[in-house]
């Protein structure tokens, strides 16, 4: 009886962690153009995140606000299209991305702020307001800056801030966005808050990879780095890196090499806009493959 009891335990989680959701990560409204959520191919059957590009602690003229956010994303993502594309498609999430690369010509950096508890307070009732206002369901940092010299207090910061948004249900989901030059940032604080960190959407591109088996190479490295099972393939429409089908062979390449692709994040709706959002509809496409093997 005991046996029995336990092999079927072990069938159900076999079957739970074939049938897991995949999951696309899928960046919108950092460009300028007047991109909408509904012309996004999406399938029912994935996890699909769009994460709004972005929500900066910073006013208009790019200058620091010790924690308190605003939305700088393009303004046709209203908090009303975001209400509906989620009430159409009941797979979606949709989270803020916190600072990128700039804000108009002003290229944006993570600072130390004097009052670590004081900036986190900020940021979570800023973040929480906007979050409530737009129906978000999540967070991913991108700070791509760092100072050089000093205390890093971004693992700290980030971990706690990610922490008390989680523990007080304003979020359910959260993904971290590093690239070759800000790997070690993003370890401190992975390393110290990976439980409160769903996905990695490490941005592959930037290794300038060109080739299926030099992508392999890289998701090798960057999956030491981070969990494996949390790290997902990368790809930057009209981009850096490897580009076209290629990126699909690499997925393949993934596969076979023994790698499970759990998802896939795109930068971004923006540029798919351009080419009829042929790598969403691809992608998705691959996932849904890779479940049924
Ligand atoms: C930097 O860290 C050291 C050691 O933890 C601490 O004593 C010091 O007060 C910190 N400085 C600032 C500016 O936070
Ligand atoms: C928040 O933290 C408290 C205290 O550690 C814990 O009991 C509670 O389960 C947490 N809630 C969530 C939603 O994580
Ligand atoms: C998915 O599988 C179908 C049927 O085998 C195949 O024709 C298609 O090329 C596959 N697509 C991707 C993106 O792997």
């Amino acid at each position: 009886m005991k046996h029995f009891f336990l092999l079927h335990v072990v069938v159900l989680a076999l079957f739970g962690s074939l049938c897991e959701g995949k999951v696309m990560m899928e960046y919108i409204g950092a460009t300028g153009v007047p991109v909408t959520f509904d012309a996004v191919p999406i399938d029912g059957d994935i996890d699909f995140n769009f994460i709004l590009s972005f929500a900066i602690d910073a006013d208009s003229s790019g200058k620091a606000q010790n924690g308190i956010f605003s939305p700088y994303w393009i303004t046709s993502l209203t908090p009303g299209s975001v209400a509906a594309i989620k009430e159409e498609h009941p797979n979606v999430k949709v989270l803020a991305s916190l600072s990128g690369w700039s804000l108009g010509d002003k290229v944006l950096a993570w600072y130390n702020p004097k009052d670590p508890q004081k900036w986190i307070s900020n940021a979570f009732s800023s973040l929480q307001s906007i979050v409530t206002t737009y129906h978000l369901d999540g967070i991913d940092i991108d700070y791509e800056k760092f100072p050089k010299h000093g205390n890093n207090t971004f693992a700290y910061c980030i971990g706690e801030l990610l922490t008390l948004l989680k523990n007080q249900s304003v979020i359910t989901v959260t993904s971290i966005a590093p690239y070759h030059l800000t790997t070690q940032p993003y370890i401190d604080l992975y390393n110290a808050y990976s439980d409160v960190i769903d996905y990695v959407n490490y941005q592959f591109y930037t290794d300038k990879v060109r080739t299926a088996k030099g992508y392999l190479e890289a998701f090798k490295l960057r999956t030491t780095q981070f969990d494996l099972e949390k790290v997902l393939p990368s790809y930057e429409i009209n981009g850096r890196g490897i580009q076209g089908d290629a990126f699909f062979d690499a997925l393949n390449l993934l596969e076979v090499s023994g790698f499970h692709v759990n998802g896939v994040m795109i930068f971004s709706a923006d540029a798919g806009s351009t080419n009829g959002y042929y790598y969403e509809k691809k992608s998705q496409q691959f996932l849904l493959n890779s479940t049924r093997l």
